[in-house]
């Protein structure tokens, strides 16, 4: 059993924090926003994560999990602290450092004893020793004996307390042996392969796995751009290419492409640190083309659709980047939904976790409160993120409402005969006569 706090309470940082409770360890959680701790104190959850709040709960209540604003409070007999603050891209796409500076620094300035700072927040190649030079320029020579590690995270949104509890592998990266070997045993509960390597090998490996991830989807995205045009199936093509097992099946998913905070900001950063040492991403930067494309060619469908969008009502189901969760960075629905209205459609949508930040993001945005609800009067039906819900819909009902027929799957969820025979101008993507 460990003592140990993670600075940044998002996504990555307040998954890692509860998991480690869950595992025994006494973990504090802090966050520079005092909202989203009070929320935390009052047992809510400032994000989406199915089965989250169940294990906050659970390890509250347990004595083993708390929440702070102060980094005294959180570094108090703290052996580790996890640096899980945002690292988003700047216009150029370099990595923003901004914050894990910020948590650093103020790891620095109130460090009174020897700690590991375990780097998850996903940061350029190099990262982990200039994380060390911030701490040694703001402590000078007296600063208390510390390493760091790099510890990258693997977690998707959704699913991402299995992806703690359940690992493929946990990564760590340091020049100190006896740290990483310490970091390591916070993981041995989990049984899962352990790698330990240097840095920015380490920090290199969740760059690679992203963008490698990200390059598979961009790969049959144009793979069902090119069956469209020969009359080929892409869904099929996918099962037959994944019985071989040097591809396998998983992330051959054709459809509007990926968003969320990661893949976008990673392949973009990996690309820029290609650029500033003189090497050329040309896979990478189609990697990104060809995923983007994707969003202006579901416009481009719709149009050829209906015609003039000018006027025309669109029903759009799904606004979250992908299923089970409320983050809509980099989401493809809004992207599309935002291109509509450039072209003077009417777009009402539904989602049934991501409607606040939605709205925000997308003001001209109609909401409605379900999915028969976005289909009424809509000319057209957009499937942009393929939540359960959504997999066996009423069609009769939806039919009723439309006053068009034309049914866009964004993610290749329904099935197309079937819709056909009922009437509707069904399309996919990759999915022979959608064009
Ligand atoms: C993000 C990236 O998505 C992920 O790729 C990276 O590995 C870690 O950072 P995420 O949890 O999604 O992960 O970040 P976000 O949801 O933006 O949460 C970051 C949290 O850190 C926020 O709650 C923010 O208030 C907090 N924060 C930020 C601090 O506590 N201190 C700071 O100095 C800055
Ligand atoms: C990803 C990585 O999977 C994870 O390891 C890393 O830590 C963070 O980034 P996440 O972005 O949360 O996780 O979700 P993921 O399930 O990977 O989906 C990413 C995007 O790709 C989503 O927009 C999803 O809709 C899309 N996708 C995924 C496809 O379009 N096709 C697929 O076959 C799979």
């Amino acid at each position: 059993m460990a003592k140990l706090c993670v600075i940044g309470t998002g996504y990555v940082g307040l998954v890692t924090g509860t998991c480690f409770a869950d595992m025994g360890h006494r973990v504090t959680c802090l966050d520079i926003n005092e909202e989203r701790i009070s929320m935390l104190k009052n047992g809510i959850m400032p994000i989406y994560e199915p089965g989250l709040k169940q294990i906050v709960d659970q390890n509250v209540e347990a004595g083993r999990l708390d929440f702070t604003t102060s980094y005294p409070e959180a570094l108090k007999d703290s052996e580790f602290a996890f640096i899980a603050v945002g690292t988003p891209s700047n216009d150029d796409g370099e990595a923003d450092m901004q914050y894990v500076k910020a948590a650093s620094s103020s790891i620095a300035k109130n460090l009174d004893h020897p700690i590991i700072i375990v780097n998850k927040s996903t940061v350029p190649v190099g990262t982990g020793d200039w994380v060390a030079e911030i701490i040694h320029d703001l402590n000078g020579q007296v600063t208390p004996q510390f390493s760091v590690v790099s510890n990258p995270e693997f977690l998707r949104e959704g699913s991402a307390v299995m992806d703690f509890m359940k690992p493929d592998r946990v990564v760590l990266g340091s020049t100190d042996s006896d740290a990483a070997n310490r970091v390591a045993e916070l993981y041995q509960a989990l049984r899962s392969d352990i790698m330990i390597t240097d840095l920015r090998t380490a920090e290199m490996i969740k760059y690679a796995s992203n963008a490698y991830l990200a390059a598979r989807i961009s790969f049959i995205n144009e793979i069902a751009n090119i069956c469209e045009t020969l009359g080929a199936d892409v869904r099929e093509v996918a099962r037959g290419m994944g019985m071989d097992k040097r591809i396998g099946p998983a992330f051959l998913d054709a459809g509007l492409g990926w968003g969320g905070s990661c893949f976008p900001k990673d392949v973009k950063a990996l690309a820029h640190m290609a650029v500033t040492h003189d090497t050329h991403p040309q896979l990478l930067q189609a990697v990104m083309d060809i995923n983007f494309n994707q969003r202006k060619h579901a416009v481009d469908k719709l149009e050829k659709a209906l015609g003039d969008l000018k006027g025309k009502t669109i029903g759009v189901l799904g606004l979250s980047f992908k299923p089970n969760t409320d983050d809509t960075r980099y989401s493809p629905s809004l992207d599309i939904i935002n291109m509509l209205v450039a072209k003077g459609a009417t777009v009402q949508g539904y989602d049934p976790q991501a409607m606040k930040t939605s709205k925000e993001e997308v003001p001209e945005l109609n909401l409605c409160q379900n999915p028969y609800d976005v289909a009424q009067d809509a000319d057209a039906l957009l499937l942009a993120t393929e939540w359960n819900e959504f997999k066996s819909l009423d069609f009769d009902r939806i039919k009723a409402n439309m006053r068009g027929n034309v049914v866009l799957d964004g993610r290749n969820i329904w099935n197309g005969e079937e819709l056909q025979e009922m009437g509707f101008f069904y399309f996919g993507m990759g999915i022979p006569g959608s064009l």
